[in-house]
């Protein structure tokens, strides 16, 4: 699997931002196709911590929507980054889980945005187009030549553990594990940051009402995981290493 860069952008953000001009565009135009083409480019950029450091800003001046969504990707890719090591997956899975993690809401960038950060309560019509964002994200990467595999993860991503999640209701083992890693850390990231339609929660109250929702909307192993190991990790730094909990190490703490 190719995980490299298309092009090399140079150390001016210049390219960069044209970039993302353009993928404004491509999306205000409707053609999926040259949109993907031009995330294929950009995304390994936008995981690029370093990289991103000064150009987070530049993006809201293009397309405030993009530059929104972009910023609950780029923390919901953390989160997964971190929770994907601290399940000691490989190197190569926790690489493709952040990269899910920072698609998984792609498809909201084709949802106007009257209706995305409508105050009001979403009418039932509304609310539909909505749910539709985890397939609106399938059928954009489906233009993609690097990140076409997460398609699954990025449509499952709404899957509950208990079968009352959408688009399919899946449930327990038969939602991808990657879904149930996105699952947990995208609604952490939900609940503690401002949405136009609720008010943030303190970390305490989201990681309480998450041990709630352990076994129901969450698998229970990850969202212990979750709290135990990269939450308490990640409020001491964002980028500490964390410590790598075993299996017997899960089970041992579950009992
Ligand atoms: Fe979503
Ligand atoms: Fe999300």
């Amino acid at each position: 699997m190719n995980y490299g860069r298309l092009i090399d952008f140079n150390d001016s953000s210049d390219d960069f931002i044209e970039q993302i001009r353009m993928l404004s565009d491509a999306l205000l135009r409707k053609d999926w196709k040259k949109a993907m083409l031009i995330l294929d480019n950009v995304v390994p950029y936008c995981l690029d911590n370093n990289y991103m450091r000064f150009k987070t800003s530049l993006i809201k001046e293009i397309n405030p929507q993009i530059y929104r969504e972009f910023k609950h990707a780029k923390r919901v890719s953390l989160y997964a980054r971190q929770l994907a090591k601290a399940l000691t997956l490989s190197r190569l899975d926790v690489y493709a889980i952040e990269q899910s993690g920072f698609l998984h809401d792609l498809g909201k960038l084709i949802i106007d945005h009257r209706i995305l950060y409508k105050d009001d309560q979403l009418n039932p019509w509304e609310w539909k187009i909505i749910q539709n964002h985890p397939r609106f994200g399938c059928e954009l990467l489906s233009w993609s030549a690097h990140f076409k595999y997460l398609m699954p993860i990025v449509e499952q991503h709404h899957e509950r553990f208990d079968g009352s999640g959408y688009p399919k209701g899946l449930k327990g083992e038969e939602i991808l594990y990657a879904s149930r890693i996105i699952a947990v850390v995208d609604a952490y990231d939900a609940m503690t940051c401002n949405r136009s339609y609720q008010r943030r929660l303190e970390s305490g109250a989201a990681i309480a009402e998450i041990k709630r929702c352990a076994g129901s909307q969450f698998d229970p192993e990850i969202a212990f995981i979750f709290i135990e190991s990269v939450l308490t990790d990640y409020n001491c730094s964002m980028f500490k290493k964390h410590q790598v909990i075993t299996k017997e190490h899960i089970v041992e703490r579950i009992k």
